[in-house]
């Protein structure tokens, strides 16, 4: 199984990419867990540039969601919802339209934020919008709040319930992958 991560966040240090790595630790070896790392570079969506032969970075993105079996987004909220960077992936991921990669593909929204809501509006967004892009989120995500102090410095998750619940989500998105697998 392959799976996808992305940090809606571009910051060096950025929580959710720390909250990223413990859903790769928590997925374990029998998973070959790819970072997409690429967000900062995507070009602001536009049609005009949206044709047959895009920048190398949506290219990039687009052929890592299809060579994928699933994604794990950790999403930052700004302003009550998914920062800029994240949405315009999305938006370049939905195209083409009605062959977009995004196509089917189960998907788990995570999130942390430094506020005790955990990015839960920027969740609910982000699993909202990459439905109407065609993908299958799972209904469930994971508000990590006062994330400045929810990790170790290893990295873990401290809260018991926070990790339980991370793990539960992910072993949601294991059986999602199977029943698309037998589906298809
Ligand atoms: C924020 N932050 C924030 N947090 C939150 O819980 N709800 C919000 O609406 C916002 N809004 C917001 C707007 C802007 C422009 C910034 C820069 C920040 C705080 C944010 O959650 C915090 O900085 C996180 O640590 C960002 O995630 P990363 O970069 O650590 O992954």
């Amino acid at each position: 199984m392959k799976v996808l991560g992305l940090s809606g966040s571009l910051r060096r240090d950025s929580l959710n990419s720390t909250l990223l790595r413990a859903a790769a630790a928590e997925l374990g070896d029998d998973v070959e867990f790819v970072v997409f790392d690429g967000l900062g570079a995507l070009p602001p969506y536009s049609e005009e540039i949206d044709v047959q032969d895009v920048a190398e970075p949506v290219r990039v993105l687009r052929e890592a969601i299809a060579a994928a079996d699933a994604l794990v987004i950790a999403t930052p909220e700004y302003n009550g919802s998914v920062p800029g960077q994240l949405k315009n992936a999305v938006d370049w991921a939905s195209r083409p339209f009605g062959a977009s990669s995004l196509k089917g593909k189960p998907v788990a929204v995570i999130g942390a934020s430094m506020s005790p809501y955990g990015a839960k509006w920027a969740q609910a967004d982000l699993r909202r919008v990459v439905g109407i892009a065609g993908a299958a989120p799972l209904e469930r995500d994971l508000p990590v709040g006062s994330a400045h102090v929810a990790f170790d410095a290893d990295g873990r998750l401290v809260d018991d319930g926070l990790r339980a619940g991370l793990a539960e989500e992910l072993a949601e998105l294991r059986r999602a992958v199977t029943t698309a697998d037998v589906a298809a």
